[in-house]
């Protein structure tokens, strides 16, 4: 079959306006709309179309996590079981795999972070890109380099880095409450809305969150932290000006250690 150059032409100018618009990665032949919540009456007419559109049953995927999470007693064997771990929908949007940590799983301070980006997936390691390289610089003049273990309220990248749905957050949480329970840090960072939010379960805008100290404390077992949320780093690079409430919150984390500990 031969394709008109001017076919070429429209299908490269489509292309691009995709890929302008963030879209950069192709896993289904028709659009689907993945933010719609699938309500218990409209399960059975899920299942009987998953055949043509295959759905995570929440439920379910997220019972599975938190019988994975319980079962890890130790951080590797928590990142093996995220590694695993199919019941999250962004397995299979275009992730190249998965993203679980970086830092030292025996740290004080435990950092979250929003989801993987293009780097990150590449990668394998969360914050390694632009923003990252700005996270790093700010916990090297804080003084918190080798304090901090790094991980995001999802582990694999959102297509066209989008911010992940409350569900996706929701299914993987179990393993973040698990890290959080297995590191037991002195104090916790949450970077940008997106972490806030899914943490704290709250609707509150990061601006009016952001600076306060607030506590992190799970449903079961004993295991609670102060935890503070900050602006994400990705925001600091589209808005320089805003580095001085992000740099105020990292010395309040920064004081709050030394305080504790001295
Ligand atoms: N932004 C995030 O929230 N997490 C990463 O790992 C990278 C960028």
């Amino acid at each position: 079959m031969q394709t008109d150059a001017r076919d070429i032409a429209a299908i490269e100018s489509l292309l691009a306006f995709w890929s302008d618009a963030g879209v950069d990665a192709c896993y289904e032949d028709a659009p689907v709309d993945r933010t719609i919540v699938v309500t218990p009456a409209l399960k059975a007419v899920t299942r009987a179309t998953a055949s043509v559109m295959p759905v995570v049953d929440m439920g379910d995927a997220t019972a599975d996590a938190r019988r994975l999470a319980a079962g890890a007693d130790t951080m590797e064997a928590l990142a093996a079981a995220v590694a695993d771990f199919k019941g999250c929908e962004l397995v299979g949007m275009g992730a190249r795999g998965c993203v679980f940590g970086r830092g030292d799983p025996k740290a004080p301070v435990l950092i979250i972070g929003e989801a993987p980006g293009a780097e990150e997936d590449a990668a394998g390691e969360p914050f390694v890109g632009r923003a990252g390289k700005l996270l790093d610089r700010m916990l090297a003049a804080a003084g918190l380099t080798d304090q901090v273990f790094i991980t995001n309220t999802v582990f694999w990248r959102p297509p066209g880095n989008r911010t992940p749905t409350p569900q996706e957050q929701a299914v993987c949480a179990p393993f973040v409450g698990r890290a959080f329970a297995l590191i037991r840090p002195r104090a916790v960072l949450l970077l940008g809305a997106a972490a806030a939010k899914s943490v704290l379960k709250t609707d509150e805008g990061i601006l009016r969150m952001r600076g306060q100290w607030r506590e992190w404390r799970l449903a079961e077992g004993d295991v609670s932290a102060p935890v503070i949320a900050t602006l994400h780093p990705a925001f600091l690079l589209r808005q320089p000006q805003a580095k001085r409430e992000a740099w105020a919150d990292m010395l309040a984390l920064a004081d709050r250690l030394a305080r504790d500990s001295g």
